[in-house]
């Protein structure tokens, strides 16, 4: 069939609306119509990243949508079906089957080669191949094949514009609060970083009853939104932020995320943890990061990652959507809807950090 897609057709190059033939859905894939489709840090930063050899290439892995086909051998889902569209796992491998999805040994066939498992694309254009298949959907497109592992069905009822982020970002933030860190009312948390993840893992935490939250952001718009959510706000740029937060926790914070994946930051973030505290660091973007080595020997500090909060989407989508329903997550208005066609206003504005979560709309 022909649909249209926003490509990128060069390494750092702008998103364009094009015409493309997508090709499925096979007996295992699903075809989806995208109603909605979050625009993640990832997407902006691996279009400007990925081998030269890897466009053009169709980005998007928070897409939702309405089923439109399913292939023969795809079970739980049926035409019509509201589906949030997540990360790609195998769900047979051992860490698929300890629950670890995010770390599912083909991970990187599955979400980041551009392909198919037989190397085939689903995207071609005047013949050619495209790379999508990113996420097992590349949803910045107006359809996307997907799969039974990373469709969440959900209710019909929900308005697919606010929960498309749940499939990552809101995910990802949420998901190393509630599965990585569990904070409680005698812990702190320190978030360094409050753009969409940061923000979404606050929320997680106020929802838990996490003691104090600090939040670490020169955009003064992103400081006020940690503070709706609880948050007592730090600007870097104004006030020596590790001093800061260890008076604010009383001598460093129980756990710190970082968002930013800048080095100096997450040195702060470990810096600023108490005794046998925990660092997740989610930022994609630094080749490498100093740690201060004398600190971490000395304080049995953690510092780790987190593919996605540690996250299952089948169970974590609908638990976020749940605790949203009930008030817990209130995340609905950190979403700026744009049209397709505004895709490259949504990157300008995101990144000036005049919006939180932009969300592409057909
Ligand atoms: N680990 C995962 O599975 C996973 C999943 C989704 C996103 N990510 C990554 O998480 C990161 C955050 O994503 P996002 O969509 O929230 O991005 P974002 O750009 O909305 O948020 C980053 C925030 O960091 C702030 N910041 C920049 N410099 C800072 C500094 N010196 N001190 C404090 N804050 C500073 C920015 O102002 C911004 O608000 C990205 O790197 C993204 O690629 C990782
Ligand atoms: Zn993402
Ligand atoms: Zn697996």
């Amino acid at each position: 069939m022909r649909t249209t897609v926003a490509i990128v057709n060069k390494q750092g190059a702008d998103f364009c609306l094009e015409e493309v033939e997508l090709e499925g859905p096979r007996a295992d894939e699903v075809l989806v119509r995208i109603v909605a489709t979050g625009l993640c840090h990832t997407d902006i930063h691996l279009k400007g990243f990925l081998p030269a050899e890897m466009f053009p290439n169709v980005f998007g892995h928070e897409g939702a949508g309405v089923v439109e086909e399913v292939g023969a051998d795809v079970t739980g889902i049926a035409v019509g079906d509201h589906v949030v569209l997540s990360f790609r796992s195998c769900r047979t491998c051992a860490n698929c089957l300890r629950g670890l999805v995010g770390y599912c040994e083909s991970s990187l066939v599955l979400n980041y080669l551009g392909l198919r498992l037989d190397g085939s694309t689903t995207y071609r254009r005047d013949g050619s191949p495209v790379f999508g298949s990113f996420f097992g959907q590349s949803s910045l497109s107006q359809h996307a094949i997907a799969y039974a592992d990373n469709c969440v069905v959900v209710d019909k009822a929900l308005d697919l514009t606010r929960v498309a982020p749940y499939g990552c970002g809101f995910q990802t933030g949420a998901g190393t609060v509630l599965n990585v860190l569990e904070p409680t009312s005698e812990d702190s948390l320190v978030v360094y970083g409050a753009g969409a993840v940061g923000l979404a893992a606050l929320a997680a935490a106020r929802h838990l009853g996490t003691g104090t939250l600090v939040a670490v952001d020169p955009i003064a718009s992103r400081r006020e939104a940690a503070e709706r959510f609880g948050a007592v706000s730090l600007d870097p740029t104004e006030v020596p932020v590790v001093d800061r937060v260890r008076e604010l926790t009383g001598g460093g914070a129980s756990y710190a995320i970082d968002t930013t994946a800048v080095s100096d930051v997450v040195r702060q973030a470990q810096q600023s943890l108490r005794t046998c505290g925990t660092l997740v660091a989610l930022g994609l973007g630094a080749e490498e990061y100093s740690l201060d080595a004398i600190d971490l020997l000395q304080s049995g500090k953690t510092v780790r990652s987190s593919v996605e909060g540690d996250s299952d989407p089948q169970l974590m989508v609908p638990r976020l959507i749940a605790m949203n329903a009930a008030g817990e997550f209130p995340v609905d208005d950190l979403v700026t809807t744009y049209p397709f066609a505004a895709i490259n206003d949504a990157v300008r504005d995101a990144g000036a950090g005049t919006v939180v979560k932009p969300v592409l709309v057909w």
